[in-house]
């Protein structure tokens, strides 16, 4: 049975998980409509470049997704920024086209792989790679890369999970589940715990900022499509729906909601190793 998320699988990841952006959809939903901080991830992060980076900068995303940094930003996206999104996913920057709609126009959009950039050495002010590193099957090559087109006073920034992310959500799968053979947990190979690390073969100045938030989830539905979102084929049939949305259903009428504790965060790097 494919494990539960086959996190660097590419050709899976392309093909199936990422062929567009429904499933990744389904997941920012959930986040977006239940989360604890009045300060969304997005906003929290443009904060961030916005004190980092200068008016003028060329800017490259990886694994830019459906583009939803730039589209919640859109009134804040300083002139002098020349900004490229790609992903290895041509369906997935096709819904962020679509997404951003006429702001499209703003941003350079084509599709990459982080591990093979075209890019000329020293191009870019700032690399963002969110919520992507763990997809990569030869990390070190890819932040090598990063490294190589990033100018050498450039800044890489790149958000992801810590090991206690969507703990109780993952518990309650691994209940509702019960198979043995399914991967849920703890095969994340680039987190906030060993991260800094792994940058360190490619850059010497590195930094990990916290997101603080957490999920109070008051409906059942938002959490299944989380649940069908990791594209498992037993799950996606519906085959646990009925388990699922028992327990999901009691807590909230026990508690008023679904806690499910969030683990994001981060790493900021510079320099040269
Ligand atoms: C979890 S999504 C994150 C999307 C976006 N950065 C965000 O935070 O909303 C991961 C994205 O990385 C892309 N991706 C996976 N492997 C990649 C690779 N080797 N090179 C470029 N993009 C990749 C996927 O297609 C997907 O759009």
């Amino acid at each position: 049975m494919r494990r539960v998320s086959s996190f660097t699988d590419s050709e899976y990841l392309k093909s199936k998980q990422y062929k567009d952006s429904s499933n990744l959809g389904a997941r920012i939903a959930l986040h977006r409509d239940y989360s604890t901080s009045s300060v969304g991830v997005w906003q929290w992060f443009f904060d961030m470049l916005l004190a980092t980076l200068g008016s003028r900068a060329r800017i490259l995303e990886v694994g830019a997704g459906r583009a939803d940094l730039w589209r919640e930003n859109a009134s804040r996206i300083p002139e002098g920024w020349d900004i490229t999104l790609t992903d290895l996913s041509e369906g997935m920057l096709a819904d962020g086209r679509q997404q951003l709609g006429e702001l499209a126009d703003r941003f350079e959009m084509h599709t990459a792989n982080v591990q093979e950039l075209a890019d000329a050495d020293n191009t870019y002010d700032a690399v963002i790679a969110n919520f992507m590193l763990y997809h990569l099957p030869d990390r070190p090559k890819g932040i090598a890369q990063i490294r190589r087109v990033l100018k050498s006073d450039g800044v890489l920034f790149a958000c992801t999970l810590g090991g206690n992310h969507m703990r109780q959500y993952w518990e309650l799968v691994k209940s509702v589940v019960n198979q043995p053979d399914m991967v849920f947990q703890g095969h994340n190979p680039f987190t906030l715990e060993d991260g800094a690390q792994q940058l360190s073969t490619s850059f010497n100045d590195i930094v990990m900022v916290r997101y603080h938030c957490d999920l109070k989830v008051t409906e059942v539905d938002p959490m299944l499509a989380y649940f069908h979102s990791n594209g498992d084929k037993a799950i996606v049939s519906g085959e646990y729906d009925a388990a699922f949305r028992e327990h999901v259903q009691r807590e909230i009428d026990e508690k008023g909601h679904f806690f499910i504790q969030k683990d994001t965060g981060v790493f900021v790097a510079r320099g040269s190793a």
